[in-house]
C-alpha cells in the first residue's frame, strides 16, 4: 500500500511539473495583461546569496535618533536583498514594478552594470519613472521635434555624437554640455538616434500645473501593458523625419517672474497642499512671521526627520517661501509651464525636467570632488562642524537678505549670534527665530548657554557675500562684502575641502540650487549632514541616519542634532562616516553615473519613440518559454 502511494506521488508530482510549461502558456496567452502575477521576481531564482550589510552592535539607549538609525539600517538590508543578480531577475522586477516590459537594450545595459561591478537593485532606478511617465501622455512625434528644436542638447546620429548648423556653437556653460557629452560618449554604441537637451544654468525650469502632470501620469497608467513577447519590437524609429533643413526651432515660452515664483511652485503642488493654499511673502516680512513654530508631519519622536523625500517637498512646508532663496528671489528664472524633454542635473521635486547626474559631479575641480584625497582616521578628526562658502541661494539685497538659507545656516551657527540673541538683543538674529528650537530637548547645560556651547564646536562663514546688486571698488574688482549684511557677518577664508575633512561633522546646504560638494561629502571620511529641497539622481540609493545625517530646511533640529552625536555618541557618527563613505564609494561612481544616464536614456529613446508601445526587451521571457 505505502509503495503505491509513493508511486502514485511520484506520477501525481511528475504530471504536475509537465503541466506548468502547459499552464504558463495558456494563461498567458488568455491574459496578456496579468502576465505579471505569472513570472512575477518572486518565483524566479535570484542566483546567488544576498550580502546584506551586517546589523549594527546595537545602539545602547532610547533616544530617538538612536531608533531612526537602528530603522535605517533594517530598511536598507531589506532593500539590499531585493538585489538582482542575473538578468532573468532585473527584468522581472522591472515588470514587477513598472508594469511594462524593459526597453530594448536593456540586456546590454544590465550585462554592462555587471562588468563594471555595479550594485543594481530596481528601485535605485523609480526616479527614472517618476521623471519619465508624465512623457507617455503627450504625442511622441510632438517630443521628438522639441527635442530637435532646442538649441543646446548632445545629439546622437547612427552612434555618433553629431552637431548641427542650428546649434549654438558657445553657449553659456559650454563646460557642463561637454561633461555630459563625454558621459554619453561612454555608452555611445548602445544608443539609438537622440536629442537630449540640456539644462546649462543652474536652476531648474520645467515647471508645470499638477493637473495637467496629473492628466498625463493618468495615461501612462492606462497605457502600460505586458504584450506578449511575440509582438515585441526591438529596432527603433531614425530620427531622419525630424533632421529637416531648415530645422524648426523649439520655443518653449519662457517665463522670467523672479519675484513671483512661489506661483509657479504652488500651481504644480497637489491641489491640497499646504503649499496651494498660500500667496508669496512680501519681502518685508519679519523672519517670526513665516517660522513655523511646531514640528512638521514628516518628523518623529523628539522632532527628527522620519521621511526625508517629504523633508525635501516645499508643498508639505508654506514656511519655505520666506526661508529659501529658491521661493523669495531666485537668481535667474527662466521657466517654463508646458511640458517637453529637458535634462537637468538638480530639480525641485516637483519640476519636470528629466534628472541626470549633475556636470559638476563628472568635473575633477577639486572644488567639488575634493580631489583624490577623502581625509585621514576618525579618532584625528577634531570634534567640530564646518562650514564654508558663498552667500548663494538667490538674489539677496538689503530688503530681502534674512529670508535666504545660508544666511540663516550661518547666523545659527554662529554662538555669538545666538549669544545675542538669547541675551534679549533686538534685531540680533533677523534670519532666525530661537522658540522653534527650544521647542527640542538639548541637554540642559547647553540649551542655557547655547552660544558658548556653539563656540566649542561650530566653525561656520561666509566667504563672499553676493550683494545685489553687485559693487566693484575703484580698481574695478568685485567686492566681496556686502553692506548691509557687513554688520551680522564676517567674511571668513575659505578651506579647501582636503582641510574640511579634518572635522567631524560635514554639513551641506542649497545654495542656487543643489550644492555640488555634497558626493566629496559623502565619500569622505567625515559625517555629512544634508538639509535640500532640491532632488538629485542619487537619491533613491542613499539612506538618511546610515549614509548621512538628515536636517531640516528650518535648520531648527540641527542643535538638538549635534547635542546626539557630540554628548555621548561619537561612535554613531562615526558609523554614518564609515558606511557613507563606502557605500558612495560602491554606488556613486563615474560608472554608476554612466548606468544611470544610460538607463534612463534607453527610457527616453522608447517614449520618443513613434512604436513605443510595442517597443520592449522580452529575450528572457522568449528563452524561458523555449526551455
Ligand atoms: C548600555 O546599557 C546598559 C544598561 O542600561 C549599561 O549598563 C551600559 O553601561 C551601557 N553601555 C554603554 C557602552 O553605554
Ligand atoms: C525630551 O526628553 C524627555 C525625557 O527624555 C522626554 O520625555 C520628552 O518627550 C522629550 N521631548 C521632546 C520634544 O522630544
Ligand atoms: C515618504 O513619503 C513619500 C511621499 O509621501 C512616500 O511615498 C514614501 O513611502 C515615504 N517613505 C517612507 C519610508 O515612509
Ligand atoms: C557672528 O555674529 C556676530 C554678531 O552678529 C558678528 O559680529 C560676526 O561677524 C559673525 N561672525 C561670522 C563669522 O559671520
Amino acid at each position: 500500500m505505502v509503495l503505491v502511494a509513493k508511486a502514485r506521488l511520484r506520477y501525481l508530482v511528475i504530471a504536475c511539473v509537465a503541466t506548468i510549461p502547459v499552464l504558463y502558456f495558456l494563461l498567458y496567452q488568455a491574459l496578456p495583461d496579468t502576465f505579471s502575477s505569472v513570472v512575477s521576481s518572486h518565483s524566479l531564482p535570484n542566483g546567488r546569496p544576498q550580502h546584506v550589510t551586517p546589523p549594527p552592535a546595537k545602539v545602547n539607549d532610547s533616544h530617538p535618533i538612536s531608533g531612526l538609525i537602528e530603522d535605517a539600517y533594517a530598511s536598507f538590508s531589506r532593500l539590499l536583498a531585493k538585489r538582482s543578480w542575473s538578468l532573468a531577475y532585473a527584468a522581472a522586477r522591472y515588470r514587477e514594478l513598472r508594469g511594462r516590459h524593459p526597453p530594448p537594450g536593456f540586456d546590454q545595459w544590465f550585462e554592462a552594470a555587471q562588468s563594471n561591478g555595479a550594485i543594481i537593485v530596481e528601485e535605485f532606478f523609480d526616479r527614472i519613472h517618476h521623471d519619465i511617465n508624465p512623457f507617455w501622455g503627450v504625442n511622441p512625434d510632438k517630443l521628438r521635434r522639441q527635442a530637435r528644436g532646442l538649441p543646446h542638447a548632445i545629439r546622437v546620429r547612427n552612434g555618433k555624437i553629431a552637431h548641427f548648423k542650428d546649434d549654438d556653437p558657445d553657449p553659456p556653460r559650454k563646460d557642463r554640455l561637454e561633461l555630459w557629452e563625454k558621459l554619453v560618449q561612454d555608452m555611445l554604441p548602445h544608443l539609438p538616434d537622440l536629442d537630449i537637451p540640456v539644462n546649462l544654468l543652474d536652476e531648474p525650469r520645467v515647471l508645470v500645473p499638477w493637473e495637467d502632470i496629473a492628466r498625463n501620469i493618468a495615461k501612462e497608467r492606462t497605457s502600460r501593458r505586458l504584450f506578449p513577447p511575440n509582438e515585441a519590437v526591438a529596432e527603433r524609429t531614425s530620427f531622419s523625419d525630424v533632421d529637416t533643413d531648415p530645422p524648426q526651432p523649439f520655443e518653449p515660452e519662457w517665463i522670467d517672474d523672479r519675484h513671483k515664483y512661489w506661483n509657479y511652485v504652488s500651481r504644480a503642488c497637489p491641489p491640497n497642499s499646504p503649499a496651494r493654499k498660500v500667496q508669496p511673502i512680501e519681502a518685508s516680512t519679519p523672519i517670526d512671521d513665516v517660522f513655523p513654530t511646531g514640528p512638521m508631519s514628516y518628523m518623529g519622536d523628539g522632532g527628527f526627520i522620519t521621511n526625508f523625500t517629504q523633508a525635501q517637498d516645499p508643498c508639505l512646508q508654506p514656511h519655505l517661501r520666506g526661508m529659501h532663496g529658491t521661493f523669495v528671489e531666485p537668481f535667474s528664472m527662466v521657466t517654463a509651464t508646458k511640458l517637453f524633454p529637458f535634462f537637468s542635473g538638480s530639480k525641485l521635486p516637483i519640476n519636470n525636467e528629466l534628472l541626470i547626474p549633475d556636470a559638476m559631479y563628472l568635473s575633477s575641480e577639486t572644488r567639488y570632488s575634493g580631489g583624490t584625497k577623502h581625509g585621514g582616521p576618525w579618532a584625528e578628526k577634531k570634534d567640530a562642524l564646518v562650514w564654508r562658502g558663498t552667500a548663494s541661494g538667490g538674489r539677496n539685497q538689503e530688503g530681502n537678505w534674512w529670508h535666504y538659507q545660508r544666511h540663516r545656516f550661518v547666523q545659527m551657527l554662529n554662538g555669538s549670534a545666538v549669544s545675542l540673541v538669547q541675551g534679549g538683543g533686538p534685531g540680533a538674529g533677523p534670519t532666525f527665530n530661537l522658540k522653534a528650537a527650544n521647542s527640542y530637548n538639548v541637554s540642559a547645560p547647553h540649551e542655557s548657554q547655547l552660544g558658548p556651547w556653539l563656540n566649542k564646536w561650530s566653525d561656520v562663514g561666509f566667504n563672499r557675500l553676493d550683494c545685489w546688486p553687485e559693487s566693484h571698488d575703484w580698481l574695478g574688482r568685485l567686492r566681496l562684502n556686502c553692506p548691509y549684511t557687513d554688520p551680522f557677518f564676517k567674511l571668513v577664508g575659505s578651506k579647501p575641502m582636503v582641510e574640511q575633512y579634518n572635522y567631524k561633522f560635514l554639513p551641506d546646504v542649497d545654495g542656487n540650487s543643489f550644492s555640488a560638494r555634497w558626493r566629496g561629502f559623502l565619500l569622505s571620511t567625515s559625517c555629512p549632514l544634508k538639509a535640500t529641497v532640491y532632488a538629485e539622481w542619487h537619491d533613491d540609493r542613499l539612506m538618511p541616519w546610515l549614509h548621512f545625517v538628515p536636517f531640516d530646511n528650518t535648520f531648527m533640529d540641527i542643535y538638538a542634532i549635534m547635542d546626539y552625536f557630540l554628548d555621548g555618541h561619537d561612535a554613531e557618527a562615526q558609523r554614518i562616516a564609515e558606511e557613507g563613505q563606502d557605500w558612495a564609494s560602491k554606488v556613486l561612481r563615474r560608472e554608476d553615473m554612466m548606468l544611470y544616464m544610460w538607463r534612463l536614456l534607453l527610457e527616453y529613446a522608447r517614449v520618443l519613440d513613434p512604436q513605443r508601445d510595442r517597443l520592449g526587451f522580452v529575450g528572457d521571457l522568449a528563452t524561458d518559454a523555449s526551455t
